[in-house]
């Protein structure tokens, strides 16, 4: 898959480093020259970086890999007002979380689907530390982790699903993109445990046998009764 990066800090570092290693093609896109190309400078030869626009052009898939505030002036200068992105996959791995509040500042998704008219966008990646994608693979206690994603094409889906495989991850179906401020939300939760308590948000959820699903069921909404 040709993968193109509206970013070249962190995260569009440790995603593209574990796509180009499994043989996609990748070209950063950034706002200072120099950093795009030493990025892919270390991706490997295949690599290469441009502009946002080239990067945008050239993705079939292409992430969002830049602060939030940022996120809406970069696309626009990807072109994204006027239909650069069209019919491309574009994964949103955003957070807007208000500092020590652990708040959303804003619903990210929704402001990169509204400022990018027929993209087809896909939550995902959000809600783990730069680190964890770093890992090779993400395992924890002997189970790869879980990859929510949230989005509206079939195709952009599986592509997300492609590439979420091949970080030795498992997708997991979050539905459609309307459900992607939720996402959000767990992200924010998560880092305000993490970061704010020192608690490990991991433990907040019981294992699939404690869901509460009765037989051929769906499960009850916890609370509800
Ligand atoms: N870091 C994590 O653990 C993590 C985890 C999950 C999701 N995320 C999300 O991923 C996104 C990227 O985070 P990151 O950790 O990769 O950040 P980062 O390392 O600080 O990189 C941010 C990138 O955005 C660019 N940028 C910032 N402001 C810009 C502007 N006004 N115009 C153009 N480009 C701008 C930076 O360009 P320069 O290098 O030129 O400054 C850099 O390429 C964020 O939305 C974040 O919420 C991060």
């Amino acid at each position: 898959m040709r993968i193109g990066t509206l970013g070249a800090g962190s995260m569009a570092e440790a995603l593209t480093t574990r796509w180009a290693g499994q043989g996609h093609e990748v070209m950063i896109g950034a706002r200072h020259p120099e950093k795009g190309a030493a990025l892919a400078g270390r991706l490997g030869p295949g690599a290469t970086s441009g502009g946002f626009a080239e990067a945008a052009a050239f993705g079939e898939a292409v992430l969002v890999a830049v602060h939030a505030e940022a996120a809406v002036e970069v696309l626009e200068a990807a072109g994204a007002r006027e239909g650069a992105l069209r019919g491309r996959t574009l994964i949103d791995c955003t957070n807007a979380i208000v500092p020590g509040r652990f708040t959303l500042g804003a619903p990210m998704a929704e402001l990169i689907a509204e400022a990018t008219p027929g993209a087809h966008v896909v939550k995902a990646f959000n809600l783990c530390h730069v680190d964890v994608w770093r890992l090779t693979p993400p395992v924890f206690d002997g189970v790869p982790l879980g990859v929510p994603l949230c989005g509206d094409d079939p195709g952009a889906l599986a592509a997300v699903r492609t590439l979420i495989a091949d970080l030795g991850c498992v997708p997991l179906p979050g539905g459609p993109l309307e459900r992607a401020p939720l996402l959000e939300a767990t992200a924010a939760l998560a880092i305000g445990l993490w970061l704010g308590e020192g608690a490990d948000a991991r433990s907040a959820l019981p294992p699939l046998s404690h869901a509460g699903i009765e037989d051929g069921g769906q499960p009850p909404v916890p609370g509800s009764r």
